[in-house]
């Protein structure tokens, strides 16, 4: 039998690499169009730029023209993966215009499933001038999404782009409003910042681990019939080893009257809903690793 087709962008990535592998070893056929080579080679590469919609036709038409077999979905992480790196306009561009890109050639190519790497900075905490507090807590996936940098508003305008693509042909989008990943080697360093807990303030101590993270993505492209939607993917606890109300206490007075929601080390954004989206449930926690 032949082995579905997946298309992942960004395959060569920190996180992309690890959806990469989750698909391999699921049994999936994976191409990966990313603008660089990965260091470990698990599937087919296309070196490609995303904000060329030429490119990524000729790619997948030249993939499919073997025995024309269907992608049956694509996730699409490819992008310039934080605010200030580069110069704004550099970063809206280069995120908004790739993944309009990929979305405009998965409807003409009748591709019918799309996942899309959204991210916990849309909220704006993350790269504002000045901190601010959420609204309430936790953050779930009503909280306004208040970007002032051009990175958390690529990711804003890439949600609605989604939306709008379902509109327009059907296809199922599911964005990921990603908490910070972290791989297996990040929990040492993360670690570290126990000494000074306002280190990870800006991105409230939240974090998801690389391979819970490639997980969900393989949930969201097998699940059938979920429309266009936005779901936080972030871990049931924090990063810190304070208690949840101990943060609240002391770096966000103002919300203490949430702290009773947030027992034990209970992160500060909600995994409520994509629980029930799509049936995902971590594996791994931050003290274990
Ligand atoms: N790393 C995090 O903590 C985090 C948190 C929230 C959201 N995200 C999102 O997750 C996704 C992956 O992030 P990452 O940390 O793996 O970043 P990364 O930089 O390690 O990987 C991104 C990949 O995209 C490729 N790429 C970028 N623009 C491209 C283009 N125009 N054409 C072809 N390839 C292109 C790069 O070569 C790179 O391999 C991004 O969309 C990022 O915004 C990441």
């Amino acid at each position: 039998m032949m082995k579905k087709r997946i298309v992942v962008t960004g395959g060569s990535g920190k996180a992309g690499k690890w959806i990469v592998k989750e698909l391999v070893e699921q049994g999936y056929e994976v191409l990966n169009l990313d603008w660089k080579l990965p260091e470990v080679p698990l599937c087919q590469t296309q070196i490609l730029d995303l904000n060329d919609l030429g490119q990524i036709h000729n790619a997948l038409s030249q993939y499919n023209v073997r025995d024309r077999q269907p992608v049956e979905a694509v996730i699409h992480f490819a992008a310039i993966p934080q605010a200030f790196i580069y110069p704004n306009d550099v970063t809206f561009r280069n995120n908004v215009m790739n993944t309009y890109n990929i979305l405009e050639a998965a409807a003409n190519l009748d591709i019918r499933k799309v996942v899309l790497a959204s991210s916990e900075s849309s909220y704006g905490i993350v790269f504002a001038s000045q901190f601010f507090a959420p609204n309430f807590l936790p953050i779930d996936e009503s909280h306004p999404q208040l970007s002032e940098d051009s990175y958390g508003l690529s990711k804003m305008v890439n949600e609605i782009t989604g939306e709008a693509f379902h509109r327009r042909t059907g296809m199922q989008v599911i964005s990921f409003r990603l908490a910070n990943i972290l791989e297996p080697e990040d929990y040492p360093r993360v670690k570290q910042t126990f000494a000074d807990p306002e280190e990870r303030i800006r991105i409230l101590w939240s974090y998801i681990d690389v391979r819970d993270m490639a997980a969900a993505c393989r949930l969201a492209m097998e699940k059938d019939g979920l429309g266009a939607q936005s779901l936080i993917l972030a871990a049931d606890d924090t990063s810190s080893d304070l208690s949840s109300e101990e943060l609240i206490r002391r770096f966000m007075p103002e919300l203490a009257e949430y702290a009773q929601h947030l027992p034990g080390r209970a992160s500060f954004l909600s995994n409520i809903k994509i629980k029930e989206v799509l049936g995902w449930k971590q594996q791994h926690y931050f003290m274990e690793q």
